[in-house]
């Protein structure tokens, strides 16, 4: 089939290149001329394991192009998915919708036979709705249809969770539309994807609704950590023990220093704004909210405890500042929170990041970037590992920090206390 994706961000970018992937003509289109021509030299704008390979195989079988020509990427697909970043409003909890009613406004003008509106971006219920009246007040009906196809894509594992998701979200009550958009994904519930159709405002809330739910998972067992501390219990039992119940599912319970990224926070503020607005109080989102918000400060104040809060000239080391592992992505990641707030009490912080430097903390008095682990890590008086990247898990700390006194805090728990405590290292962990 031939499509269009409008927006190369995380989403854009990884379902334009695995729908060309399964064989499909994918026009993509981006108003930054900068990502466009590196897309078109061959490198890739964002860090997403298999993706660069993906893209240039594609690229080079000429069914994946870039372009800022709206106008001919639209003449040339049947079907066209926005896919524009929605990111949280400064001043309030609502996504920013402007992008997305501006590339709406922009694709009406090239409209000149049937085509279908697929919205992929994560919108707030109703968005559909908007958008087709904005869309008909240039062109006739009968010319377009809107729909809803949430992405439920996770950073990290976006290919892996583009070609076996556990669902395709279709919102549209148009048969004629489904049957082109059934087709269009046939190759995945060929391989066992489950096919699920709803109205737009449906598969609109299921979307928030689904990272709502994910986000309070993963807050309720950071929330049981802290109760595992005050009770001497170890949390990696009581989620284990959990899991095991069908009902509750294994996954979405690793305790971890407050949940990050572009979507969980955005997300949750999003759908209790929903509620809001539809005279609902969402008071079990709320809570999550302030919940993780609160970890940030709950975990920042125990690196200082655990320094016998004397921060000042204290030399930490954090492994990984991104919002978790496989990715390069730093928004809403909880590393924002502790950083600053140590350094600005004196702490003297290295930091390694397999994705690189960060201009996050750039401007950061003793804040030093380290291009590996042991130079991060040489004469430190606190390891932090605040991410779960694979080279962070079989570290010989002893080896690499030459200090005898020194600490670790495992804010992934990817060690054994016991196994620890046996070589004689002072070793925290969550929830243990
Ligand atoms: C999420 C949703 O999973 C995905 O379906 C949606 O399309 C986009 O938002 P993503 O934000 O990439 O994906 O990351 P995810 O893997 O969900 O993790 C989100 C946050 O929760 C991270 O900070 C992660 O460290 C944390 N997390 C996740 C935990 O702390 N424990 C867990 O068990 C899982």
């Amino acid at each position: 089939m031939k499509i269009c994706i409008i927006g190369i961000g995380y989403v854009g970018l990884v379902t334009a290149t695995c729908f060309a992937d399964l064989g499909n003509s994918v026009w993509c289109v981006d108003n930054d001329q900068d990502k466009v021509d590196l897309l078109n030299r061959g490198q890739i704008p964002i860090y997403e394991p298999g993706l660069d390979e993906l893209v240039n195989k594609n690229y080079f079988a000429k069914r994946l192009k870039f372009t800022m020509n709206l106008n001919l990427a639209v003449k040339s697909s049947d079907i066209i998915f926005i896919c524009v970043g929605t990111p949280s409003l400064k001043k309030s909890r609502s996504p920013d919708l402007q992008f997305v009613f501006e590339v709406a406004t922009e694709i009406s003008k090239y409209i000149k036979k049937f085509k279908i509106i697929v919205n992929k971006s994560t919108v707030p219920v109703t968005t559909g709705d908007k958008i087709e009246q904005l869309i008909s007040k240039k062109i006739k009906k009968e010319l377009f249809e809107v729909v809803s196809n949430p992405e439920f894509l996770r950073e990290g594992d976006a290919i892996r969770d583009f070609r076996f998701p556990d669902r395709i979200v279709l919102g549209t009550n148009n048969k004629k539309v489904l049957k082109k958009m059934v087709s269009l994904y046939d190759p995945l519930i060929k391989k066992g994807a489950k096919l699920f159709t709803t109205n737009r405002r449906g598969a609109e809330l299921i979307k928030y609704s689904s990272n709502a739910f994910l986000a309070t998972k993963v807050s309720f067992i950071n929330e049981l950590a802290n109760l595992c501390e005050n009770s001497d219990i170890d949390v990696e039992d009581v989620a284990l023990g959990m899991g095991l119940d069908q009902r509750i599912g294994a996954r979405f319970l690793r305790v971890g220093p407050a949940y990050g990224g572009s979507c969980f926070p955005k997300d949750t503020k999003a759908i209790t704004v929903m509620g809001d607005q539809f005279r609902t109080n969402l008071s079990i989102v709320k809570s999550v909210i302030k919940s993780n918000e609160k970890r940030k400060k709950l975990l920042t104040k125990k690196i200082e405890k655990i320094l016998s809060n004397k921060v000042k000239n204290k030399k930490i080391a954090f492994l990984g500042v991104t919002f978790k592992a496989n990715t390069d992505d730093m928004r809403e990641s909880s590393s924002l929170t502790m950083i600053p707030t140590l350094s600005k009490k004196g702490a003297i912080i290295n930091y390694y990041e397999p994705t690189g430097e960060k201009n996050e903390f750039s401007r950061l008095n003793n804040v030093t970037f380290c291009d590996n682990i042991s130079t991060a890590c040489l004469k430190v008086d606190l390891i932090i590992i605040h991410t779960e990247w694979n080279e962070f898990k079989a570290i010989d700390f002893k080896k690499i920090s030459k200090n005898k006194k020194l600490k670790i805090y495992d804010m992934r728990n990817l060690y054994s206390p016991h196994k620890m405590n046996k070589q004689g290292l002072s070793y925290y962990s969550i929830g243990r």
